[in-house]
C-alpha cells in the first residue's frame, strides 16, 4: 500500500536510465568504490561469498570476484545487467547477476561473508527499512561484514534533506535520501559500526571510484 503512495519511485525507470551508456553519470566509470578497496587493504574482507544489493552495471561485482569472491549481484533493471554481463564478459570475471527486487531474494541463512550496497539503500523507502535489515541480518554470517555508501543528507550528490513522514505526504524520495552519520548508526544499530566515513574523492589516475556526498559505512554482523 505505502509503495503505492510513492508515484515517483514507481514511475522512474530504471532501464530508461541506463540505456545510455554515455550519459555523464559518475558511478557509470567502470572502477570499484574507493572505499570497498580499502577494506581489502585493511584486512576486513579478504575472500569468501558475498552479496551485491542493487548492483547496476556490476563494477564492484566484477572487482569483488576478480579479488576470489564467490559473487551473487542483484538487480532489478534487465538493462544494467545485460550492460554488467558484457563487462564482466570482457574481464572473464565470473558473477552470478541476478534479475530480481532485493526483497524478493531466496538465500539460506548466513550465506554471505560480505553483503555490499553502493547506491541502492538510499532509494529504498522507510518502510521498507526493517524488511532491508532483515535480509542483510539473514544473508551475512555470523561476524560477516555489511558495506553501504549512501547520499549524504544535503550533500553534493544532493541526498534529500526530508524526514520518513514528509516521504509520504510528498509521495517521493525526492531522488534518494540523505543520511547523516547519527541516523546511519540508529538505522543499522543491530550491527556493530566497524568505519563510517565519508567517501574519499579519487584523483583521476587511481582506477578508483570516489566522489564528496557519499557515506562509506562498514559494518559487522555479531558473531554469537
Ligand atoms: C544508484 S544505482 C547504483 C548502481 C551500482 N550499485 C553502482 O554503484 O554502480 C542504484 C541501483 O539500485 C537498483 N535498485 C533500486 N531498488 C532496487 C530493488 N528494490 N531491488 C533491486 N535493485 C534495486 C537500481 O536498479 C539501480 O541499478
Amino acid at each position: 500500500m505505502l509503495d503505492e503512495l510513492l508515484t515517483d519511485e514507481k514511475c522512474f525507470n530504471w532501464d530508461e536510465f541506463y540505456s545510455d551508456r554515455d550519459k555523464k553519470i559518475p558511478f557509470f566509470i567502470n572502477f570499484p568504490d574507493e572505499n570497498l578497496a580499502s577494506y581489502f587493504e585493511k584486512g576486513y574482507v579478504s575472500t569468501g561469498k558475498a552479496l551485491e544489493l542493487g548492483c547496476g552495471p556490476g563494477r564492484n561485482a566484477i572487482y569483488l570476484a576478480e579479488k576470489g569472491f564467490v559473487v551473487d549481484a542483484v538487480d532489478l533493471s534487465i538493462e544494467a545487467l545485460e550492460w554488467a554481463g558484457e563487462r564482466a564478459k570482457e574481464r572473464n570475471a565470473s558473477v552470478n547477476f541476478l534479475s530480481r527486487n532485493i526483497f524478493e531474494l531466496e538465500f539460506s541463512e548466513g550465506t554471505y561473508d560480505l553483503v555490499y550496497d553502493s547506491g541502492c539503500f538510499h532509494h529504498i523507502a522507510p518502510h521498507r527499512r526493517m524488511s532491508y535489515i532483515k535480509l542483510v541480518m539473514k544473508a551475512l554470517k555470523p561476524g560477516g561484514y555489511f558495506a553501504i555508501t549512501c547520499f549524504v543528507e544535503g550533500g553534493k550528490l544532493g541526498g534529500s534533506a526530508i524526514s520518513d513522514l514528509e516521504v509520504y505526504k510528498l509521495r517521493s524520495l525526492q531522488g534518494g535520501l540523505g543520511f547523516t552519520e547519527e541516523k546511519l548508526k540508529k538505522i543499522f544499530h543491530e550491527f556493530e559500526v566497524v568505519e563510517i566515513r565519508r567517501m574519499r574523492e579519487v584523483s583521476e589516475n587511481e582506477e578508483l571510484f570516489g566522489v564528496e556526498g557519499l557515506w562509506a559505512g562498514l559494518f559487522q554482523k555479531g558473531s554469537l
